[in-house]
C-alpha cells in the first residue's frame, strides 16, 4: 500500500496546492470590528475607560455640530482648523473615525504634518486646495482640488493644503482613525520642549547656526 508520505501522493499535493493559494497576497486588511454596536466614553470625554450604559446613552451622544461654524483663519498660517476627533465628539469611540473642518484664508496654508494613525480624504467643500503628500520615497505627489474633488492622503505620511484661490477655501477631511494625532513637521522641529540643540538642528538642515537660532525664535523658541 503507498504510504500517505509519498511526495506524489494527494495530501502532498493537497498540501502544496494549500501553500500555493496561500501565498496570494492578501488585497484587504480591515480594522478589528467591535463587539458592541457603540461606546459612549462615560465623562469626561474620551478618558474614562468603559461605555457608557445603554440606558444612559441618548441621541445626543451621536450628534456634533461644531464644524458647522467657520473656523477662526486669523493666525499667520491664514488656517483655522475645527476637529471632530474622538476627544471633541465621543461619540465616535471604537468606531475608528474623525473628522476635520479647514478654512483657508486667501493664500492660507495648513503647514506640513502627518497623523500617525490615520490615512486621511481630503474633499473641497468651497474654492481652490492644493493638496500635496510626501511618500517614504520623498516623491511629491500632489493635486488642485476643486468643490467636490477628493484627495488621499496616505497614513503617516507629510501633507499640507493650501487655498490657490482668490477667496476663502473649505475643505473637510475624514479620518480611519478615532484620534489620528498630528505631528507638525516645523513645530516637530523648532518648538520642542525643551529646545532641540541648535546645532544638531544646523547639522541636519546643513545651514549656519543664524539660521536655525532664527528659526528657532520664529516658533518661540
Ligand atoms: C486678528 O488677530 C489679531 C491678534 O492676534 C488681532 O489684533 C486682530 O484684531 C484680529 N483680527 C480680526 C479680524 O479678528
Amino acid at each position: 500500500m503507498e504510504s500517505p508520505l509519498n511526495a506524489t501522493s494527494p495530501f502532498f499535493l493537497l498540501l502544496f496546492l494549500l501553500l500555493t493559494l496561500l501565498q496570494v497576497p492578501t488585497p484587504c486588511i480591515s480594522d478589528p470590528n467591535p463587539l458592541q454596536d457603540f461606546c459612549i466614553p462615560p465623562s469626561p470625554a474620551g478618558k474614562s475607560p468603559g461605555c457608557k450604559d445603554v440606558s444612559a446613552v441618548v441621541s445626543d451622544d451621536f450628534f456634533f455640530d461644531g464644524l458647522a461654524k467657520e473656523g477662526n483663519t486669523n493666525n499667520s498660517f491664514g488656517v483655522g482648523l475645527t476637529q471632530a476627533s474622538v476627544v471633541e465628539f465621543p461619540g465616535l469611540n471604537t468606531l475608528g473615525m474623525a473628522i476635520v473642518r479647514i478654512d483657508l484664508a486667501p493664500g492660507g496654508l495648513n503647514p506640513p504634518h502627518s497623523h500617525p494613525r490615520g490615512s486621511e480624504l481630503v474633499m473641497v467643500v468651497e474654492g481652490t486646495v492644493l493638496v500635496g503628500f510626501v511618500s517614504t520615497d520623498n516623491v511629491l505627489y500632489q493635486k488642485v482640488a476643486k468643490r467636490g474633488e477628493l484627495v488621499i492622503v496616505p497614513k503617516g505620511l507629510v501633507h499640507f493644503q493650501k487655498n490657490m484661490g482668490k477667496g476663502k477655501a473649505v475643505a473637510v477631511a475624514v479620518f480611519d482613525s478615532q484620534f489620528p494625532g498630528v505631528v507638525s513637521s516645523p513645530l516637530s522641529l523648532f518648538r520642542t520642549e525643551p529646545a532641540m540643540d541648535s546645532q544638531l538642528l544646523a547639522k541636519a538642515f546643513r545651514v549656519d547656526g543664524e539660521v536655525i537660532s532664527g528659526l528657532l525664535s520664529n516658533f518661540g523658541n
